[in-house]
């Protein structure tokens, strides 16, 4: 029998496998079904302060009763937050894995706030869903990076739990950031988060959502970086997501260096019962080649553990392509 058992965040998990934060985590039940499924941990849906503060602010502005407007405006706060603070404290007294937040950061300071009670609440640790999307062309590379640091320090000095940060793939250089976070006591990053992004349909002419589910090969850009990082600053927790659609692709990214996996969209489409299925054909693949635990292959084709490492850093089609027509 195999043992799936990896170290993530300083926690230990009994497998890999990690249900995303969304909405397959954002009530007791779905959790349990996680846990039962065989799910190593799970990441509950963000809490989002975007999403709390414009639905505090559209209540009060209903006028209806002057003067009522910031009690309204806290109580919405609260009760969003007193509503997650009761789901993390029922998923601690029935889930025996590892629970961990998520909470959505932009500007106001309310996060803080929302971290230190999310911490006394019972969470094994936080993750927190980190972008901001750059649209003022004065704001320079080095001023936007600041951000991402003022915010990772701040929330290092306000909880001692470990703390994994959810970000995007788009910075000048991704491993200089993921360096900084761990410089700055950041136990993990989760590459990547899958963003929002618009589509426009030409019918109605108008923007549309695009699709929010990802897609097998959207797995390829994530690979080198998972890679990357595990090479270049090894001591920090990887956690890989983005495109996981079966066992095989779970174990692509272990090989690459990842501590855990996090699997999203393959479990809206099938089902969070779905994690067994994949957690038995990781089971079998560690059979066939004679791994007995995942540190046994764990990182084993991150970029220094190839022989060819320049297979990472190739990103011109230039010599492979030059034959096609
Ligand atoms: C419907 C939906 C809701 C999501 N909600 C959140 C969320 O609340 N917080 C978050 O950090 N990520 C959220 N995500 C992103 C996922 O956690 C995950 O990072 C992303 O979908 C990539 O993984 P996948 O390829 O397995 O889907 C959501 C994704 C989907 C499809």
């Amino acid at each position: 029998m195999v043992n799936l058992t990896t170290e993530y965040l300083g926690l230990t998990l009994k497998s890999p496998l990690i249900v995303s934060s969304s909405g397959l985590t954002d009530n007791i039940d779905k959790l349990l079904i996680a846990e039962e499924s065989g799910a190593g941990a799970v990441v509950l849906k963000s809490l989002f302060e975007e999403e709390i503060n414009y639905h505090a602010g559209s209540l009060s502005e209903t006028g209806d009763y002057p003067g009522a407007e910031d009690y309204i405006l806290q109580y919405t706060k609260s009760h969003s937050l007193d509503n997650y603070l009761k789901l993390i404290g029922e998923a601690k007294s029935k889930l025996s894995i590892p629970v961990i937040p998520s909470i959505n950061c932009i500007s106001s300071d309310d996060w803080v706030n929302f971290a230190r009670n999310i911490e006394n609440a019972g969470a094994d640790a936080l993750e927190i869903n980190l972008f901001f999307l750059p649209v003022d062309k004065k704001l320079s590379s080095v001023n936007a990076e600041n951000l991402y640091f003022n915010l990772a320090e701040k929330i290092k000095a306000t909880i001692t739990i470990p703390i994994a940060l959810k970000i995007g793939p788009r910075f000048t250089n991704l491993l200089y950031m993921i360096d900084q976070f761990y410089a700055r006591g950041i136990d993990g990053v989760v590459l990547f988060n899958r963003f929002y992004e618009p589509d426009i349909d030409i019918n109605s002419v108008r923007i549309i959502p695009a699709s929010v589910f990802s897609a097998p090969e959207d797995k390829r850009y994530v690979l080198r970086w998972i890679a990357m990082a595990d090479a270049a600053i090894g001591n920090i927790s990887l956690a890989a997501s983005t495109g996981v659609h079966d066992g095989g692709d779970a174990i692509k990214y272990l090989l690459a260096g990842a501590d855990a996996v996090q699997v999203c969209s393959i479990l809206y489409k099938n089902g969070v019962e779905f994690i067994k299925d994949m957690t038995e054909s990781i089971e079998r693949w560690m059979s066939e080649k004679g791994f007995d635990n995942v540190s046994d292959f764990r990182g084993k084709l991150n970029y220094h553990n190839v022989s060819e490492p320049g297979k990472y850093e190739r990103s011109q089609f230039m010599k492979y392509f030059s034959s096609y027509d």
